[in-house]
């Protein structure tokens, strides 16, 4: 039996319909920006394996540390225990981290990053004697599948099954270009005495199509939740380590959040890992003589030590020069692509943030992710041996860090020729 027939035999993958689509693609190795298949084929991933891969698929001293750590200390149950990856990974973040921030937290991966920032901030206003329990949230957020993240992101097809399970939350509208004075109204008007936090997609809402927003109306936005005693949990699962240019889509704003969920280009894309930040006033309101204030919260890899040290890794690779320029290289080309394409017929409207591009294809249907174009881009750069996710008619490129201004080219070529055809058909 071959790998395809036995995957197909025992296992279900994510999102994905079995019914009617196409075997999965069988990957035998990751080298830099390439996946390679059963066939030796190297395909370009060029969204990084679901936003994750930072310096390129199986760079040697992540891969090295890995190594080290698993043949010197693999797990060990994180409460009463610590160890030493735990420790140089914690200092390292709270370095990186906007000044406030001061615990770090450990989990499995973005959603349950989000699932503990929502506990600590209803637990944070639960052990100071004040039921605050209502959350407010972006519309078309998306903060990943586990209860509490689905319940604060939008409501859609995705999560329809599940909705008379939700708590209820104060949803508003993302400040989108042309949208800012409205959300802001939103926002204020949707601060109640309960209200115990606002979380948002710090400048990207990634699965609502990479759709951005200004650092100047999010200011805003903290500024009044500060005001007026709501705590502020930024999501930067996605945007955090570099994406948008910056280190954190945050350290744009004059002052921090108070709680931080971060996960995906962690560990440079090579093990799950999720952390939970918060600033020192959060913490301190779980510490006490009363043993019910206790954050009683935890899984059974929290603070792996192996993902730790693939962490710890990624991070120092981050700190070098080399990495650094190559991110602001990477910056530049992307502003540059978006330029390109800005009048193409074919698009709606091309915009960029930091590494990342994307591109909305101008359709009769309402832009969605169910949009029928999907299959179709989707299929077509496969066969093509790219690696391209589209969310529903919006194309977007956010590759790792390692691809050249080469390999950027030859994705955005072959974008063109799709979209020049698109055009022509139309
Ligand atoms: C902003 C944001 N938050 C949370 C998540 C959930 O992360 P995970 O898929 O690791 O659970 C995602 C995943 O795409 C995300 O983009």
């Amino acid at each position: 039996m071959s790998l395809l027939q036995k995957d197909i035999q025992n296992i279900w993958h994510p999102f994905t319909q079995t019914y009617g689509s196409e075997a999965p693609v069988a990957i035998v190795k990751g080298e830099g920006l390439y996946l390679i298949d059963e066939e030796g084929n190297r395909i370009v991933d060029a969204v990084s394996s679901w936003w994750t891969s930072i310096h390129g698929h199986c760079h040697p001293y992540i891969a090295q540390k890995i190594a080290e750590q698993a043949s010197t200390l693999d797990h060990v149950i994180f409460a009463g225990f610590t160890h030493p990856k735990a420790v140089d990974l914690s200092q390292h973040l709270l370095r990186l981290l906007p000044a406030n921030f001061s615990k770090i937290f450990f989990s499995d991966d973005g959603s349950t990053a989000v699932e503990v920032a929502i506990k600590m901030a209803v637990q944070y206003w639960h052990n100071q004697g004040q039921t605050k329990n209502r959350i407010i949230a972006f519309k078309e957020a998306y903060h990943g599948d586990t209860f509490g993240a689905m319940a604060i992101g939008e409501r859609g097809a995705f999560t329809k099954a599940f909705e008379s399970l939700f708590f209820e939350v104060d949803f508003i509208d993302a400040p989108l270009p042309g949208s800012e004075d409205r959300c802001l109204q939103q926002l204020q008007a949707a601060m109640r005495p309960d209200t115990a936090a606002f979380i948002f997609e710090p400048l990207l809402l990634g699965t609502a199509g990479m759709q951005m927003y200004s650092a100047e109306v999010l200011q805003k936005m903290v500024d009044l939740c500060k005001a007026s005693g709501v705590l502020t949990i930024a999501d930067e699962v996605l945007t955090g380590f570099y994406r948008t240019g910056k280190c954190f889509a945050t350290n744009n704003l004059k002052s921090g959040s108070d709680i931080i969920c971060l996960s995906k280009g962690i560990t440079g894309g090579t093990m799950a890992l999720g952390v939970t930040a918060c600033a020192q006033h959060i913490y301190d309101a779980f510490v006490s003589e009363d043993k019910f204030k206790t954050f009683f919260h935890g899984h059974s890899y929290t603070g792996n030590p192996i993902a730790c040290a693939a962490a710890c890794a990624n991070l120092e690779l981050l700190a070098t020069a080399e990495s650094l320029q190559k991110i602001s290289e990477l910056c530049r080309l992307q502003a540059q692509w978006a330029h390109h394409f800005a009048a193409h017929p074919a698009l709606h409207i091309a915009r960029n943030l930091g590494t990342i591009t994307a591109l909305e294809i101008k359709t009769g249907d309402n832009t969605s992710y169910f949009n029928t174009l999907r299959d179709t881009i989707y299929q077509h750069f496969m066969r093509k041996n790219i690696l391209l996710r589209p969310l529903g008619n919006i194309i977007y490129v956010l590759p790792p860090y390692c691809i050249t201004a080469d390999e950027l080219k030859h994705i955005y070529s072959e974008i063109e020729l799709f979209l020049n055809q698109l055009h022509t058909k139309a």
